[in-house]
């Protein structure tokens, strides 16, 4: 018999084509509501692999109720909706999907940092809304990108290739890492930061990439906010955990910061009457830094690979 596998998400057929030559696919047949938790609970039971989204929570309980389960391959690089320790403990395998999103991340941090900085949305509003009554000296002026300086919290795969977008653009590169790593500060021209209050100062943007796990809950707060220049602009297309998004209201709203532009937040989808949404200067996306065809396509053909390889005794491609 071949194996089965539960897809929490309707998925592209060439990706369940793909798939059905070698296992037993199960899926939640929605495309866009995740599946109730209580339903994967009930079948995860049977399945041999799980093709996960970050929506979906698997944890120790959902674990303990999945006998058969060899793979939880998450469709997305970021893996902080998987308990890996509970998984390793039953000895379920983990994989995430590096490395295809990681240009198409850059870019879209790298517009985001640029809609904010120059008002885009804002500005936008502003002539629909029927506000444009002449071209005048200074308003919706923004801030400028070319030969600013730019700091990167987390140099992995996106922070790099995000420094490659800022270097045409004259910017200077400052950057905090847990390690350093001399051989991309070489390549790419990068000043680092041992002290992430000694980098902040200098920065006119900050952009986050690192991974969120719990010890970075609002790693990104009040203290940090403060120890940027007011006319700094903060980008976020990480995690919401990593980002106290009372701090940004309020730094945001009383002019401690010029600007800051979300892709992510604490809960999504963030409530439409958030506070945060009524912000002119807070430029906000509904988690898309992956969203291109290709690189979506990418993701879901890379996590149904490591399921086959993994249901046929074969080592996973990208394991965590
Ligand atoms: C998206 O947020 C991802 O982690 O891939
Ligand atoms: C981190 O997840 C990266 O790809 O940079």
């Amino acid at each position: 018999m071949r194996p089965a596998v539960y897809i929490t998400r309707k998925l592209p057929d060439s990706i369940l084509q793909h798939l059905s030559g070698h296992v037993h696919i199960k899926m939640w047949d929605k495309e866009n509501e995740p599946v109730p938790q209580e339903i994967l609970q009930e079948e995860i039971r049977e399945a041999d692999g799980l093709l996960c989204l970050l929506t979906d929570q698997v944890d120790e309980k959902l674990l303990s109720g999945a006998p058969h389960l060899k793979i939880a391959a998450n469709m997305a690089v970021g893996y902080n909706n998987i308990d890996v320790a509970a998984a390793a403990k039953r000895r379920i395998i983990v994989t995430n999907a590096p490395g295809v999103l990681t240009e198409t991340t850059a870019d879209l941090t790298f517009a985001l940092l640029m809609a904010a900085a120059q008002r885009l949305v804002e500005s936008s509003d502003f002539l629909r809304a029927g506000n444009w009554s002449a071209w005048t000296p200074m308003e919706l002026t923004g801030q400028d990108i070319y030969g600013a300086t730019l700091g990167i919290i987390g140099m992995g795969r996106i922070g790099q290739a995000l420094a490659r977008r800022a270097k045409g653009f004259n910017m200077r590169i400052v950057y905090h890492n847990r390690s350093r790593k001399p051989e991309v500060e070489k390549e790419l021209g990068l000043d680092f930061y041992t002290d992430l209050y000694d980098m902040l100062p200098v920065c006119d943007y900050v952009c986050i990439l690192v991974p969120y796990t719990s010890e970075l809950h609002h790693f990104i707060g009040e203290k940090e906010m403060n120890a940027m220049k007011q006319t700094a602009v903060l980008i976020n297309t990480a995690r919401g955990g990593l980002v106290d998004e009372e701090a940004l209201f309020t730094a945001l709203s009383t002019g401690k910061l010029f600007a800051a532009g979300l892709d992510v937040f604490e809960k999504e989808p963030v409530n439409p009457d958030s506070p945060l949404l009524s912000l002119s200067n807070l430029v906000t996306l509904p988690h898309i830094g992956s969203a291109s065809r290709a690189t979506r396509l990418k993701m879901a053909k890379l996590a149904a690979d490591n399921i086959i390889a993994v249901l046929s005794g074969k080592p996973p491609l990208t394991p965590v």
